[in-house]
């Protein structure tokens, strides 16, 4: 509807059709339509004379009765249609990035648009085009050459998915773009333009969900520019320059700073470099000081732009775009990018850039601890960090080293944009060409360089092109359930687990309990009560104080490396089960309305060790039900997206017994979803969040641990 009236604001040539039925004008059919008839009827008012003949008779209500029916064909009408077809409710997931070769589904839930049934229409796949364009410029045009023919014979959403034909080969690349984006119309009245009670995905309703859907190329492959590296210097010492030879055409470009860990060697990321360079971005690796300071990062940065004029002889001079700036940083280099970013948070500001140019900070397997007074929080600037299960060196033991090898405690602190990559099988130095392996973990699953750089660099271009250049579904690329979609490149074996928040600093999001306040287990951060018939539940502090690994059954906490510091103060809930149970929490009157908002999200682990967790290891999966006023309960089961709490890694070390750190994993699941097949749920207004274990398809026991949980806008 907000889309629809972009359209109208616009200038549309777009007919506001009129929509009879509808004689109360608010823009739905609803029984009080029914009444509003009866009352005209009744009052002899023509305006109940539906068929037109100057009289009122049975025939004027069999006609309004027709045009109810056939539904309110006032503007065209938005919503999600691009996705893939799951096994179970809601049986259709709307998403927004497809893998070049990948079919690409379209679907309309026939129950929530009982309009679309019996309906013949036209299935266009257009070039995206923005509200404006469609205001202005409505006609169709396939890129396939001509549409596809459809009708809408499904009874239910469940089978209701149209493969779209030659969707396998449609354009992903566009130039330095990792993606190309479409919008899918379905033309009801085949008239081969958007209008009237047609159906369109790619209106957008957020600025963030502009394209009905993205095409993404092999992105762990090379982009279309030429690497070109040089080994130079500024007055900050060594470097390595990596930039496109096509530069001068194609500048200015945003720029990337790598530093390295201990023990590691600057001229170790050509790999990374060269892929960067190719996709448009100009990269230094910088020679690391271990100073704890965030120096390196922080003064690199400045000499590269301040003294642009003349490293490697002024070949980038004029051609760097110093207001997107991304750092990279490995174990020790990990650190200074963190202590970098936090100093910036704080306002400190080198001569030539700041903050606010900061586009993403991300560390690989970061040495995790502060110094000089910091603490290695990277503050408001966005984040990730990329870590693999079988390092040997900044391992995830909590017994180890005062807290330098824990690093998911410097993303729990990260106030803006955050995203983890945790990778099963990846030791410490796959991530550079040359370091010594320190693989530590079962043999079986080391994945080794090749695949652990494929992961790594399909990450950073989707992130470097999300928060650099506004690819909006890259964000979908990088953060759906792994096991239901990966990026080209990568090995289906490979284990990845995935966090994502989005900004925590300018209140987005509607969180319900995220446990950072009301400590009660009976009370959510939000102040709504919490039912729990799950055993053993407890609200804890996420720090594996106990130095061991080993289930003992006196540390609830055993396993989470959230916290260390005393300042850190990451929390969240533990519980078993092995029974059916749930975990509720209220959503109070005034939170409920989240018809605002995109996804219900979430976190979830599981507790390594622990007896409930060896007894089936796989991914632990349960139902989500969201409830609302009038008791109407709408309930899926995570894995229907193939998502769930994975299982711990099979590790062995820091205590007796086998399985390492627990694996936070985020978990998004669309609002729309739970609309599916007439749920009747009434989204503006929810009344609680609930969590069941242990029924249906879920698994029948587990230890767990839950955080998070809010309601998120697409941004
Ligand atoms: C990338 O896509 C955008 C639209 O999404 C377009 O404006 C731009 O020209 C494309 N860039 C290239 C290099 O093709
Ligand atoms: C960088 O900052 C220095 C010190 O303020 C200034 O003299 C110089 O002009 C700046 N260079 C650029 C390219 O902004
Ligand atoms: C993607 O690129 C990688 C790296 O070149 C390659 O190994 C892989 O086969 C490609 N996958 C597809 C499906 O093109
Ligand atoms: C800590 O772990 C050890 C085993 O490594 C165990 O003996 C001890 O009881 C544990 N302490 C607590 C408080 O859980």
């Amino acid at each position: 509807m907000a889309a629809a009236a972009v359209l109208a604001v616009a200038g549309s040539t777009l007919a506001q059709g009129t929509c009879r039925a509808d004689l109360d004008g608010d823009g739905e059919l609803t029984v009080f339509d029914f009444l509003e008839f009866q009352n005209l009827f009744a009052a002899g008012d023509l305006a109940a004379d539906f068929d037109g003949d100057g009289e009122l008779t049975i025939f004027d209500f069999l006609e309004f009765q027709n045009e109810f029916v056939a539904g309110c064909p006032s503007e065209p009408i938005s919503l999600q249609m691009a996705g893939v077809p799951l096994a179970e409710y809601p049986h259709f997931e709307a998403t927004r990035a497809f893998n070049q070769g990948d079919t690409v589904f379209l679907a309309i839930d026939p129950d929530r648009f009982p309009a679309i049934r019996g309906v013949t229409g036209d299935i266009y796949i257009v070039e995206s085009r923005t509200n404006l364009e469609w205001a202005s410029d409505p006609s169709l045009t396939d890129v396939r050459g001509m549409p596809q023919a459809h009708t809408f014979s499904a009874l239910s959403i469940d089978g209701a998915e149209v493969a779209l034909t030659g969707s396998e080969t449609l354009a992903a690349a566009n130039g330095l773009n990792i993606s190309t984006g479409y919008d899918l119309v379905v033309d009801v009245d085949r008239d081969g333009a958007l209008g009237d009670g047609d159906y369109v995905d790619g209106l957008a309703v957020h600025p963030a969900d502009a394209n009905g859907f993205s095409v993404f190329t092999n992105i762990s492959e090379m982009g279309p520019l030429t690497p070109t590296m040089i080994d130079s210097s500024s007055s900050q010492g060594v470097l390595r320059l990596n930039y496109p030879a096509e530069l001068a055409s194609v500048g200015p470009l945003p720029i990337v700073v790598i530093v390295h860990g201990g023990g590691h060697d600057y001229r170790w990321y050509d790999y990374l470099q060269d892929q960067l360079s190719s996709w448009g971005w100009v990269s230094i690796s910088v020679q690391n000081d271990f100073s704890g300071t965030g120096n390196r990062p922080l003064r690199h940065t400045d000499a590269l732009i301040g003294e642009q004029a003349t490293i490697a002889g002024g070949v980038l001079n004029g051609l760097i775009d110093s207001s997107r700036i991304v750092w990279i940083g490995h174990s020790l280099g990990g650190r200074e990018c963190n202590i970098g970013s936090e100093r910036l948070s704080d306002g400190f500001t080198p001569s030539n850039y700041s903050a606010e140019d900061m586009v993403l900070v991300s560390s690989i397997a970061a040495n995790s601890i502060g110094g000089g007074g910091f603490e290695a929080d990277p503050g408001d600037i966005n984040y990730h960090m990329i870590w693999g299960s079988a390092d040997g060196d900044i391992s995830g033991s909590p017994s180890s080293f005062g807290g330098q090898t824990i690093p998911f405690r410097n993303y729990d602190r990260a106030d803006g944009f955050k995203h983890s990559t945790y990778v099963h099988g990846a030791d410490h130095n796959v991530f550079n060409c040359c370091g010594f392996r320190n693989f530590q973990g079962p043999a079986s699953t080391e994945i080794g360089r090749t695949e652990a750089q494929q992961i790594a660099k399909a990450t950073w271009t989707a992130l470097i092109k999300h928060y650099g250049e506004g690819n909006t579904d890259a964000i979908d690329y990088v953060t759906r359930a792994w096991d239901g979609f990966k990026p080209l490149g990568v090995m289906d074996g490979t284990t990845l687990v995935h966090m994502y928040r989005p900004s925590t600093i300018d209140g987005g999001s509607r969180v319900i309990d995220d446990f950072q306040s009301n400590p009660s287990i009976s009370q959510s951060s939000s102040g709504g009560s919490v039912t729990v018939s799950v055993s053993n539940a407890a609200e804890i502090r996420q720090a594996d104080t106990n130095g061991s690994l080993t289930w003992t059954g006196s540390e609830p906490s055993n396993g989470m490396n959230y916290a260390f510091l005393s300042s850190d103060d990451s929390a969240g809930l533990v519980f078993d089960f092995n029974s059916p149970s749930f975990v509720e929490f209220q959503v109070i009157p005034s939170l409920g309305d989240v018809s605002g908002f995109d996804h219900l999200s979430f976190r979830t682990c599981q507790g390594t060790r622990h007896p409930n967790t060896i007894a089936q290891l796989e991914p632990v999966t349960f139902n989500v039900v969201l409830v609302d006023g009038s008791g109407t309960r709408s309930t899926i089961h995570v894995g229907a997206y193939e998502a769930g709490a994975s299982e711990p890694y099979q590790r062995t070390g820091a205590g007796s017994g086998v399985g390492w750190q627990n694996e936070y994993g985020t978990i998004r699941i669309r609002l729309s979803d739970f609309l599916s097949q007439g749920s009747g749920l009434d989204l503006t207004d929810i009344t609680a969040i609930r969590f069941e274990f242990a029924q249906d398809d879920g698994s029948t026991i587990g230890r767990l641990g839950l955080d998070e949980i809010e309601f998120t806008l697409e941004r």
